[in-house]
């Protein structure tokens, strides 16, 4: 098949010389990591290639942590949360002679590609990695903050955006009961993706996000106008990355501007990142599983897979990690239209 022709039959890929893979996850979990794990393994033994799981990200590339992975491993998981094979944030795999350790563990395990699935720090690190010692490596976007320049999303956002709503739901029940004002903090250090959209999902008055200056006289004027509406509860999304302080400051700051305000604070936490796979995260973890063997039997390395207009795309590290994907700022506009 023509390099890059996904509408064609796939080939066998016999002339590629990568015949065992190894298949990784880093970072935070995000829901629909097995999914992938799943799609990687099958296709890879689909074309006749082996898998070695990596447990523990790049720890257990490091401490020599690996399992070779058959089709009957990865049964029954594409409906679980989590990863099966663990994940960590490495600190190792930043210093020279870590990845010089992990380089040995992978040449001794007789491990030609490498695929890794995380966000930013993970491909960072692969991007090192492989410049260092050569080693192809493709990299899934999994992360459920959908901070990934290049691709329209990544595996876990999808399932933490439902969850979000779900919760928002429930606490709109009780802000409404005892007309309440609750300052929601979702999840999100350095981008607002999950704030945005949930915002609109959940019917929020107002979201406040890491990249954009929160203006707290605006915010007060909107929810005063939204009481004087008639609405007897209010509902702010917050993301934990917002600049003046996090949901805590800003409600201290309201209550004592506006002391008549019976003001909660919620913070979501890690009930974001559990919990079984949407169907959409599903697919796509499904999709971008499978191109991302395809993709390193294409020859390709050191890019991302990930999915922009319902194709796939294939994307640098260096562009993956360098250029920061924008939220829709229009989207601040239609919060504002739709709780007036
Ligand atoms: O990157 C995903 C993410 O869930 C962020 O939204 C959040 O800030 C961070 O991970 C939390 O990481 P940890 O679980 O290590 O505290």
């Amino acid at each position: 098949m023509g390099k890059g022709n996904r509408n064609a039959m796939p080939d066998d890929y016999t002339d590629s010389p990568i015949r065992k893979i190894g298949i990784l996850t880093s970072g935070g979990d995000a829901p629909g990591m097995n999914a992938a794990i799943r799609a990687v393994t099958r296709t890879a033994i689909f074309y006749g290639r082996e898998v070695v799981g990596i447990l523990h990200g790049y720890k257990g590339l490091i401490e020599n942590n690996f399992k070779p992975l058959n089709s009957g491993d990865v049964s029954n998981i594409i409906q679980l949360g989590g990863t099966i094979l663990k994940t960590a944030r490495s600190m190792e795999f930043r210093n020279v002679e870590g990845r010089q350790m992990a380089f040995q563990n992978i040449k001794n395990a007789g491990i030609d590609a490498l695929i890794v699935i995380g966000g930013d720090g993970t491909f960072t690190g692969a991007r090192i990695f492989a410049q260092e010692y050569g080693v192809p490596i493709v990299g899934i976007p999994g992360t459920i903050d959908n901070d990934l320049f290049g691709t329209d999303f990544t595996v876990g956002y999808d399932t933490a955006l439902n969850t979000i709503i779900e919760a928002v739901d429930k606490i709109r029940d009780t802000a409404t009961a005892h007309e309440r004002l609750f300052f929601i903090e979702v999840m999100g250090r350095d981008a607002g993706f999950l704030a945005l959209n949930g915002g609109i999902a959940s019917g929020a008055e107002a979201v406040l996000i890491p990249e954009t200056d929160t203006d707290l006289t605006t915010l007060e004027k909107l929810i005063k106008s939204g009481y004087r509406q008639n609405k007897n509860s209010s509902i702010v999304l917050v993301a934990e990355g917002e600049k003046a302080g996090g949901a805590f400051n800003i409600a201290r700051q309201v209550e004592k501007d506006y002391p008549q305000y019976d003001v909660r604070v919620t913070i979501l936490g890690h009930i974001q990142r559990g919990g079984s796979p949407t169907a959409s995260d599903r697919i796509l973890a499904s999709r971008l599983g499978v191109a991302a063997v395809e993709t390193l039997l294409e020859d390709q390395q050191s890019v991302m897979v990930g999915i922009e207009n319902d194709q796939i795309s294939l994307v640098p590290f260096n562009k993956a990690i360098k250029y920061d994907k924008e939220v829709n700022h229009k989207l601040f506009d239609s919060i504002r239209v739709l709780s007036s």
